[in-house]
């Protein structure tokens, strides 16, 4: 949601607890859009064990009600019923869809209402939402046929779609996005003919793996498993989704972990797709004390638990195809790069500019405020570690990802950091604030 300037009670951190215990983090947020959306369109009922029950997935429900899907109500460790109004039974919205701080809500809805012919949506967000690129959906999308318009030729929401018959096509996405590779798949599924999408490195293939196990028709190959092609005409139907823990939301245990002395945790039920578990590769290469265990597949996708222990970490660099496979890992990892030996390096990752907030500038700003050494570039930054931090005031800047990064931050500098905004959190981990005090105690 969108979040009022500095109106909210800021946070005191002490500085220096270890994290003991074990902890279990809540549903993976990519998991559970695409749970709440494919059995949206789904013949018969889909029941959701796990989802998170966070702002983001709730703003992915509340546009479907809008459009007159049964959604049941969403609260912690309960099952969530979706009643799926089939591939054409979205109704036409009487008001705006909103699509809170969620750009996988927008991206992936624009997707799936630019072929409900006759139909007319418009989708807006918070402030943050409003400045993200949506051309990067509306682009392909309207070379199948779809007409959306918007501010700034139609890039920036608000943004008004007019259903329209969709043509499958070939589409070269000129960046690794998940959440541009699902929108362009949910239009193939009522276009006519097939539809591929070609990337420039693997972005996570959740969507891929939930879309065929409701029942449609996909095939995954070429160079890096980078070419999707959907063939449309097979329904889906309504399936029992179980959530992983969010690899993402587990990543500031994992950090916290590895960089505070004293600390021993263990996460469990963490989702484990290898188009997720980039982190857990850097982590390896700054030698954390890291260890996977029961590993087990969870309808489709491989979960296992995490333990991790505090020790000497080496910097790290990371870019290229690594990238897409870590990319919301990134404000975390630069908060680990303070804590290791050496100078890290972080390239290709310009897409941070364009998520909840410009992460690299956000995280140069609030880090260099608690005195970390580091340079910006356009693509990313390095960043000087062994040094001491120290408490600061910084601002999470209304992003959920920086809120946490700069929590595990906060635990390794000298003296008591101050906290703004800290309720962004909830965006995708409404416990996290609970979470850190019990483990802390
Ligand atoms: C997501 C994909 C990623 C990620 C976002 C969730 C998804 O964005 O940053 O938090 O659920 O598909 P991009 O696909 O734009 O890289």
């Amino acid at each position: 949601m969108g979040l009022p300037a500095h109106t909210s009670t800021p946070l005191q951190l002490p500085a220096g607890p270890c994290l003991r215990g074990r902890v279990r983090v809540p549903g993976d947020k990519s998991i559970s859009h695409r749970a709440l959306l494919f059995g949206a369109i789904a013949e018969g009922d889909t029941c959701i064990e796990g989802l998170l029950p966070a702002e983001d997935p709730l703003s992915t429900a509340a546009c479907l009600r809008a459009m007159g899907v049964t959604v049941s109500e969403i609260r912690a460790g309960e099952t969530v019923t979706v009643q799926g109004v089939g591939l054409d039974g979205f109704r036409e919205p009487t008001a705006v869809l909103e699509c809170g701080n969620s750009g996988t809500t927008m991206r992936l809805m624009l997707g799936l209402l630019a072929g409900r012919v006759g139909r007319h949506f418009v989708l807006s967000g918070d402030a943050s939402l409003r400045g993200r690129p949506m051309g990067r959906v509306a682009a392909p999308l309207a070379q199948m046929g779809a007409q959306i318009h918007g501010r700034s030729d139609g890039n920036l929401a608000p943004l008004a779609v007019q259903g329209q018959p969709l043509r499958g096509t070939t589409i070269h996405t000129p960046v690794a996005s998940a959440q541009v590779k699902s929108a362009i798949l949910l239009a193939g599924l009522t276009a006519a003919g097939a539809t591929t999408v070609i990337e420039p490195a693997q972005s996570r293939d959740h969507s891929e793996r939930m879309l065929r196990a409701f029942g449609a028709q996909l095939e995954v190959g070429g160079p890096g498993l980078t070419q999707v092609t959907l063939t449309p005409g097979h329904g889906l139907r309504g399936q029992t989704v179980v959530v992983p823990g969010d690899i993402s939301s587990a990543a500031f245990w994992l950090v916290a972990a590895a960089i505070t002395p004293g600390s021993e945790l263990t996460v469990e039920n963490v989702g484990l797709n290898p188009s997720r578990t980039g982190i857990l590769e850097v982590l390896e290469q700054m030698g954390a004390r890291i260890s996977v265990h029961s590993r087990r597949d969870v309808a489709g996708e491989p979960v296992g638990d995490l333990q991790v222990q505090h020790g000497p970490l080496q910097a790290f660099e990371i870019g290229g195809e690594l990238i897409p496979r870590l990319v919301d890992e990134i404000p975390v990892l630069a908060v680990a790069a303070c804590a290791a030996e050496g100078t890290s390096r972080i390239r290709d990752a310009a897409e941070l500019r364009v998520k909840e907030t410009d992460r690299l500038a956000v995280m140069a700003r609030q880090l260099g405020t608690m005195g970390a050494r580091l340079e910006e570039f356009e693509d990313g930054m390095a960043i000087g570690g062994g040094g001491e931090l120290r408490g600061a005031e910084v601002d999470s800047e209304t992003d959920h990802r920086v809120a946490m990064s700069l929590a595990v931050a906060a635990g390794i500098a000298r003296g008591r950091t101050t906290l703004h905004r800290p309720e962004a959190a909830a965006v995708s981990y409404p416990g996290f604030w609970d979470d850190l005090r019990r483990l802390s105690s």
